[in-house]
């Protein structure tokens, strides 16, 4: 997967799809399936480490994830997510922080939340000769600026911010734009306007791409999902039964069965138990001497 293709791809009406990825499993599956795109996105913050939001995911646990999803994926272009911390203090930062990404995980292009100081950034990082995905409407890293885990651009006011954020990232070179929670008309307004390519989650059908995180679209996390998740399986379920299964076979000793032993020569067997027979008659263990004072 190359940039002009995923335009070629908009231009087309060819749906475009990406999905989350954070390990060498996950990355397996979204290459074998025939992804476009993968995201090694900062939600690994919930839904791999288990923290309450994606705010405390650091560079150095992003970048361990995010060298696993190069090892299994090959084909789709891989997209490296900026955490919280690691662009909004200046431009130099978010330079580096791009950098070390694709260099230490081998990611093909970097994304960043917008907001605050991101189109400035985006643009530094665009200029340094890093591809950039922005990513529009509800931004985890600063839900809690917005209101919380909320739907953006409800108002006129609100979808005219969006748009003119959208717009700017645009402008600064952003190759593709995410728009996360926002009402599918409004998308559909605003998508109209813009030349990139974009990327819902939870943005209605009119955006030329859609993305869902790995774990809620296989049903791996638990609870309540947000609207816009669509469960494809129940994995969670089935590793539950899988794993129970496991644990009462063990009790009842029903597991290991004949099929998983390793066989020995009968000949060996006998010499050993010879040995361990004239062993127990003779010496005294190692382990039955006094240590030296
Ligand atoms: O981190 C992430 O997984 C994301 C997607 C929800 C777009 O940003």
């Amino acid at each position: 997967m190359t940039l002009p293709r995923l335009t070629e791809m908009k231009e087309a009406g060819e749906p475009i799809v990406m999905v989350t990825a954070y390990d060498y499993p996950s990355a397996r599956v979204a290459e074998g399936a025939g992804v476009d795109l993968v995201l090694v996105g900062d939600t690994a913050a919930m839904v791999v480490l288990g923290y309450p939001g994606t705010e405390p995911v650091s560079m150095d646990e992003m970048v361990m994830l995010g060298k696993a999803v190069r090892r299994g994926v090959k084909t789709p272009l891989m997209v490296g997510d900026m955490p919280m911390g690691s662009y909004e203090a200046s431009n130099e930062l978010a330079v580096e922080s791009a950098q070390r990404l694709v260099k230490e995980t081998g990611c093909e292009v970097v994304k960043l939340e917008a907001g605050g100081t991101s189109v400035e950034r985006a643009r530094a990082i665009v200029r340094s000769g890093i591809p950039v995905m922005g990513h529009v409407g509800l931004t985890p890293q600063t839900a809690t600026a917005l209101g919380g885990y909320k739907t953006q651009g409800k108002t006129a006011e609100g979808a005219i911010k969006l748009y003119e954020e959208a717009l700017a990232l645009q402008s600064v070179g952003c190759f593709a734009i995410v728009f996360e929670a926002v009402p599918a008309a409004i998308t559909e307004t605003i998508v109209a306007k813009l030349d990139v390519p974009t990327i819902g989650i939870g943005a209605g059908p009119a955006t030329a791409g859609q993305v869902l995180v790995f774990h809620d679209l296989l049903g791996i996390t638990t609870g309540r999902a947000p609207k816009f998740v669509k469960r494809y399986a129940e994995v969670h379920d089935a590793m539950l039964a899988g794993v129970g299964q496991y644990v009462a076979e063990v009790r009842s000793r029903h597991f290991p069965e004949p099929d998983h032993v390793y066989s020995v020569e009968p000949a060996e067997l006998a010499e050993l138990r010879r040995y361990l027979d004239q062993e127990s008659l003779s010496s005294p263990k190692a382990w039955d001497w006094e240590p030296l004072p």
